[in-house]
């Protein structure tokens, strides 16, 4: 009896898969497809009809941030990214959800996004006629009034990026996780004020203007406080910048990626 438990054990050993099984591995092709038809139902519209982006990320990388293995991956779903645009979808079951994850991890296996121009002339835009860094940081660089673009490559696509350019409060004004940048303009018997909140209160409204100045209120003291969804501040560079510098910087922004 003795001999036989042990014999059992050692043969159990031999036999186990020297992988963590997976929950995609019993996936059929037809899962797969089926996955598809779900990714574009439920995830299209933000990560682009073939995965690679928009107002949410490139999902056609070999490596996923916040999905390392496929139980993640799965769990992303499931339970969204908080403080990002990522929702959570409790509408999809755990096969669906599996099924999701199957097709994301073909698409990992696709090349990347073509960039539209010279990602390293770009970065020479980026910092002089663009003028980007008295808003954002890359990489320790610059001035935190917008979002930091260190990793935007992974975060968002091309046509979210061109149109962030062409026209940021209508791309910007509707990316869920961006009431941090909210615009508010502030009317006192002095004047008014365009900057971003930064503080709220009862009381009291701080805002950052683009100069980088703080200026703080006392509610009382103001004749209006409007918050201007519609309106960025970030400019619209379609005048700005040429044909060919746009998909250049585009192009830089797409490389900055953490897999890179
Ligand atoms: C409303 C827009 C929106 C929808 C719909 C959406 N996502 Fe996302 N998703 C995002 C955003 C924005 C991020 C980026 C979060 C960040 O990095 O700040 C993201 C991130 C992710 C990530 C993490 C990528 C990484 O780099 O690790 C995965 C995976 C993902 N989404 C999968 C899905 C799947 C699958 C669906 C459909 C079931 C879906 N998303 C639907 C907006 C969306
Ligand atoms: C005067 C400040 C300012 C300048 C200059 C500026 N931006 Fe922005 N940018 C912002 C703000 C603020 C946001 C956040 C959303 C909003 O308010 O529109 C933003 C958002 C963005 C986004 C969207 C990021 C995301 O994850 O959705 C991108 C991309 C971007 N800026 C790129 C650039 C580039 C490239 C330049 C230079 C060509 C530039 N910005 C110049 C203020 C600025």
């Amino acid at each position: 009896m003795k001999i036989q438990a042990t014999l059992i054990a050692i043969l159990a050993f031999i036999v186990m898969p020297a992988r963590a099984q997976s929950p995609l591995d019993t996936l059929t092709e037809a899962d797969i497809a089926d996955g598809k038809r779900l990714f574009r139902l439920h995830c299209a519209r933000c990560h682009g009809i073939d995965g690679a982006g928009g107002e949410g990320s490139n999902l056609v990388r070999a490596k996923l941030k916040y999905a390392p293995d496929d139980e993640s991956l799965i769990e992303v779903m499931g339970e969204g990214i908080p403080g990002t645009g990522m929702p959570a979808f409790w509408t999809l079951d755990e096969k669906q959800a599996t099924r999701v994850a199957g097709y994301v991890r073909t698409l990992g296996r696709l090349e990347a996004e073509e960039m539209p121009g010279d990602p390293l002339r770009g970065a020479g835009i980026y910092r002089t006629t663009g003028g980007c860094p008295a808003c954002h940081i890359i990489a320790g660089h610059g001035k935190g009034i917008g979002p930091e673009l260190t990793f935007v490559g992974d975060r968002r696509g091309l046509d979210y990026l061109r149109r962030s350019l062409i026209d940021p409060a209508d791309a910007q004004s509707q990316t869920m996780g961006y009431q941090d940048y909210l615009t508010v303009r502030l009317t006192t018997d002095e004047g008014s004020v365009d900057g971003l909140r930064i503080n709220e209160d009862a009381f009291s409204i701080q805002v950052r203007d683009v100069g980088g100045v703080v200026h703080s209120f006392r509610k009382d003291d103001l004749i209006e406080l409007k918050k201007v969804f519609a309106h960025s501040l970030m400019p619209e560079y379609g005048q700005v910048l040429n044909e060919r510098d746009m998909d250049d910087v585009i192009s830089y922004l797409m490389s900055l990626r953490s897999d890179q």
